[in-house]
């Protein structure tokens, strides 16, 4: 596959520490895996991955379920270690940090769980401080009521501030989710696929919204999804999984006229 081969062709030493990143240089990259390999005992789920993301790019990873896009994922916010290749962010090898580079990166990365993970025993303002405490460490009142009206603002969910998240739609926890995601505005953003289980306007609400945060917060980002309409809504390009490794690499466009029929499959 040629496309195949222009992935492994990325020329080395492009990524720069996050310290000398210059924003706006399309070239940078801030993800870059290769032949990276993973598996669970004697079944090998990733066999030669690899993958670049661009600074202020978004990236949408198709493939079928169980074929290890989730694996990927958290191998690049270190919750799982390849067995053989290399996994850098910002130029870094994930494989090689201890708990307080982990820390550091994953206040850079941020991770968009399919469940949303809201805590339900908390209002909507309660679970988006918490970020901002924690992670942030802020404590100023007026400083942390407006990263809360901004962020509610701009998944525009400004009035849902004093609500449980069980007073919310399953759109509704997606939003927050996401808000709570980017309070801390994260440079990379990980959405595992964020629109499973929301119904067609719901899902297409929630896929404007990741174009729109790409615009505002400038964030790069992996988008895992089985829903064309989001791949075609968010993404820059497309990366195609099939049996561990990627097997097409292209536009939306592009893709849709693939000669491979199992990319084609996706399209239909
Ligand atoms: N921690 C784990 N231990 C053992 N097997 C795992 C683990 N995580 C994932 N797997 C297996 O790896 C395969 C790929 O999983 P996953 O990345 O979640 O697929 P998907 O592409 O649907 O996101 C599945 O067969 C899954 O059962
Ligand atoms: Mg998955």
């Amino acid at each position: 596959m040629e496309k195949d081969e222009k992935i492994k062709e990325q020329p080395e030493k492009i990524v720069k520490s996050a310290d000398e990143k210059s924003v706006g240089n399309g070239d940078e990259l801030v993800i870059e895996i290769k032949n990276l390999k993973k598996g669970f005992g004697s079944k090998e789920i990733l066999k030669n991955i690899n993958l670049t993301l661009k600074r202020g790019e978004n990236l949408v990873v198709l493939g079928r379920s169980g074929s290890g896009k989730s694996v990927t994922i958290k191998c690049i916010v270190g919750l799982l270690t390849q067995d053989e290749g290399e996994c850098k962010v910002f130029g870094d090898e994930v494989s090689e940090m201890d708990s307080v580079q982990l820390k550091e990166l994953r206040t850079k990365v941020g991770f968009l769980f399919q469940s949303g993970a809201l805590y339900d025993s908390m209002s909507v303002r309660d679970n988006l401080e918490f970020p901002l405490i924690r992670v942030l460490k802020q404590h100023d009142q007026a400083e942390l009521d407006q990263g809360v009206n901004d962020v509610l603002e701009s998944v525009g969910l400004a009035d849902a501030i004093d609500k449980m998240p069980s007073d919310l739609s399953g759109g509704m926890r997606k939003r927050i989710g996401l808000a709570r995601t980017l309070i801390v505005k994260p440079e990379i953003m990980l959405y595992d696929e964020p629109t499973t289980g929301l119904d067609p306007i719901t899902s297409r609400e929630i896929s404007e919204l990741i174009l729109q945060m790409q615009k505002k917060y400038k964030t790069s980002s992996i988008i895992i999804t089985h829903d064309m309409e989001c791949a075609q809504i968010t993404a820059d390009r497309i990366l195609v999984l099939q049996d561990g490794e990627y097997v097409a690499e292209g536009t939306y466009q592009e893709l849709e006229k693939s000669e491979s029929e199992f990319v084609r499959s996706f399209f239909k």
